[in-house]
């Protein structure tokens, strides 16, 4: 079992480690259910920064039986490397197989959910569930570490609820069985995403788990924030979530201020536009032309939040039906933006 982290930051390129994996900078993208599908990790890669991208949270039934969503799911290319797929459930034996099924198809780590608070993952004894039930967790990573060559990670909240805030035991537990980094998103699952999170919680599993890395993770939302993460609480790196659906660019400015204490230029607003054009084009590439449709009409209101003037931006694309309504509406918001400054 490898890893290892230095407190160096001046050199975050080289400073993490996941066994035997070393990913390019210590900023990782997390998994983010009905978005982080490959058009989008492919779209947040060429922006630039990200160490890690992570699938959004696979079924490993469906992995199993390949049925289309999860195909859909796992679906990545050489170009969406290096690669993480995120399994959960509850059955040691099938999540070894599911995650021998990931490693086949491209995996280069595998991620354990036990943050996942949504009531379906959770009444199955997945996700945050699992954090009741540590002794349960950790024979699932024992027999995900013992059926895979890659390195195996989890991702964790502080605890189940504020009674029940165990992340630094249960962590200790998994790294014992060979877990090779542990992500703490700083709130419990009951909690979900309210309330602030909770740095020291981040720092005690840190402290827990000396051994390998920790990844902070929640409500990061500027290369100053990552910093204030990793200074605060010792970690090896963050992973980002909410933010880069809006601000893709956030890794490579993360990455750049870490490491050479300046940000870049923002994109401009027609960078920006490209990449929601871009998006959309990789939308209709591997989703086809009626559900890329229907997926930007949600994604937009993220993108917008970088965007000036998107009032009737929003509106308009709430209601294409094709792919030339989105070109058109994208084509005259673009027009009337740059007429109007
Ligand atoms: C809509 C949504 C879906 C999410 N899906 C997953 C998931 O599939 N797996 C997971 O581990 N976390 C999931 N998360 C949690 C995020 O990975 C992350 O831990 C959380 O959003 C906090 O980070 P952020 O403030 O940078 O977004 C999801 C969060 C949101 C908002």
């Amino acid at each position: 079992m490898a890893i290892l982290m230095t407190p160096e930051l001046a050199q975050p390129d080289t400073c993490l480690r996941i066994g035997d994996f070393t990913p390019k900078t210590n900023l990782f993208l997390s998994p983010i259910a009905r978005f982080c599908d490959l058009p989008f990790r492919l779209v947040a890669r060429s922006c630039g920064g990200i160490g890690l991208a992570c699938t959004d949270l696979l079924s490993p039934h469906g992995l199993l039986k390949e049925n289309d969503k999860s195909m859909y799911l796992a679906a990545t290319c050489p170009e969406d490397e290096p690669l993480c797929m995120q399994l959960f459930g509850e059955d040691p034996e099938l999540m070894a197989k599911a995650a021998q099924w990931a490693e086949a198809h491209g995996a280069v780590v595998i991620d354990i959910n036990m943050g996942c608070p949504a009531d379906k993952v959770v009444k199955k004894d997945g996700g945050v569930a699992l954090m009741r039930r540590p002794e349960a967790a950790t024979r699932i990573a024992q027999a995900i570490v013992e059926a895979v060559k890659v390195p195996v990670t989890a991702k964790m909240r502080l605890g189940f609820d504020a009674c029940q805030q165990n992340s630094p035991q249960l962590a200790r537990m998994l790294a014992d069985v060979g877990i090779q980094l542990i992500t703490v998103h700083g709130r419990t699952g009951a909690q979900r995403f309210g309330g602030d999170v909770d740095r020291s919680g981040i720092a005690a599993v840190v402290e827990a788990v000396a051994d390998i890395p920790v990844l902070g993770n929640g409500d990061i939302k500027s290369p100053q924030d990552a910093k204030e993460m990793i200074d605060s609480t010792g970690c090896a790196g963050v992973m980002i979530g909410r933010r880069a659906l809006s601000d893709p660019w956030i890794f490579r400015d993360t990455h750049a201020y870490l490491t050479t204490g300046t940000i870049p230029e923002p994109p401009t607003f027609d960078q920006r536009v490209e990449l929601v054009i871009r998006h959309f084009k990789l939308l209709v590439e591997y989703r086809g032309p009626r559900r890329a449709t229907m997926d930007m009409r949600q994604r937009i209101s993220w993108y917008a939040r970088m965007l000036p003037k998107t009032k009737s931006l929003k509106q308009n694309m709430n209601r294409i039906g094709s792919p030339e309504e989105f070109y058109e509406v994208i084509g005259q918001y673009r027009a009337t933006v740059a007429g109007s400054t």
